[in-house]
């Protein structure tokens, strides 16, 4: 065994906001590494198909329909991944939104709700249930969110969501502390500009594009396959000692 194990065999993860994007790229890393995968989006087909790709790997994949703004279904998320696969190790908390894009006084209350409900009020519940779940395990386990650069940089026209991300990454560090003794670690990652239907009116910008390009050490914007490895990393034990820690994916945008 090298010192280092990146291997997920005999684990189980559950990935929110599974069905595409950084969640979809994200659950067949973690079955690649070993893991079986429990997928959560609101959309079925999507979510099966998103499941088919994840067992392409040899693992297991069970897509459980899930809108994380109702808390049952996530208690229930939590339930069928037991009945279906028998523990949990990992849990990726990736379903996220932004439903406006302007000024931070514009944003009404029903909106603000839904930025503050899925970036923050359904991680800190979903976590929970999901700690009462890895309790069970000899080998606690691994909690990973995903933030944003948003979370760290003020935003002028994504002002509720970096708000909203700020707040999970206190949120982040708040669970790190609590449930270190229980053997669950929580970290954070915080990607930058990533090419996924979410962020289409940034990086379908010319203008924005261009930009973001420009300022980035790298010299391009991210793909969802580019945060997996980060994540397989904080989900392993090769990050066993690394917790409440933020890891920020953005290519050199802001050094
Ligand atoms: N793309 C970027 O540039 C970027 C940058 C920084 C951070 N992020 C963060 O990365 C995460 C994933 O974003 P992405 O770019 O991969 O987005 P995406 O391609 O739009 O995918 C979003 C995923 O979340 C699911 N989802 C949305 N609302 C949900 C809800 N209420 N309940 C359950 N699932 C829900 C969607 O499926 P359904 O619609 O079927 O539910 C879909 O599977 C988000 O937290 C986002 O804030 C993205």
């Amino acid at each position: 065994m090298p010192l280092a194990n990146f291997s997920l065999e005999g684990k189980v993860a559950i990935v929110t906001g599974a069905s595409r994007g950084i969640g979809r790229a994200i659950s067949i890393g973690l079955a690649e590494h070993g893991a079986d995968v429990v997928l959560a989006a609101r959309k079925p087909e999507d979510l099966e198909d998103a499941a088919q790709e994840v067992k392409k790997t040899g693992k297991k994949a069970l897509a459980i329909p899930t809108n994380v703004r109702r808390t049952e279904e996530l208690k229930k998320l939590i339930d069928e991944t037991l009945k279906g696969l028998g523990r949990v190790d990992i849990l990726v908390n990736n379903a996220g939104t932004n439903p406006v894009f302007g000024p931070i006084q514009e944003i009404d209350e029903r909106a603000f709700d839904t930025i503050m409900n899925t970036n923050v009020k359904a991680i800190h519940f979903l976590s929970a249930f999901a700690r009462e779940a890895m309790l069970q395990n000899e080998s606690g386990g691994s909690i990973i969110n995903v933030s944003s650069l948003g979370g760290i940089q003020a935003s002028d026209v994504i002002g509720g969501y970096s708000v909203s991300k700020a707040a999970l990454n206190m949120l982040t560090q708040v669970c790190a502390r609590t449930w270190g003794k229980d053997g669950i670690r929580v970290n954070t990652i915080s990607p930058g500009l990533i090419k996924t239907e979410f962020a289409r009116a940034l990086w379908d910008n010319e203008k924005i594009y261009n930009e973001l390009v420009g300022s980035s050490a790298l010299q391009r914007i991210g793909l969802p396959e580019d945060m997996v490895g980060a994540v397989v990393y904080l989900a392993s034990s090769a990050s066993s000692f690394v917790t409440g820690q933020n890891v920020v994916l953005d290519g050199g945008r802001h050094l």
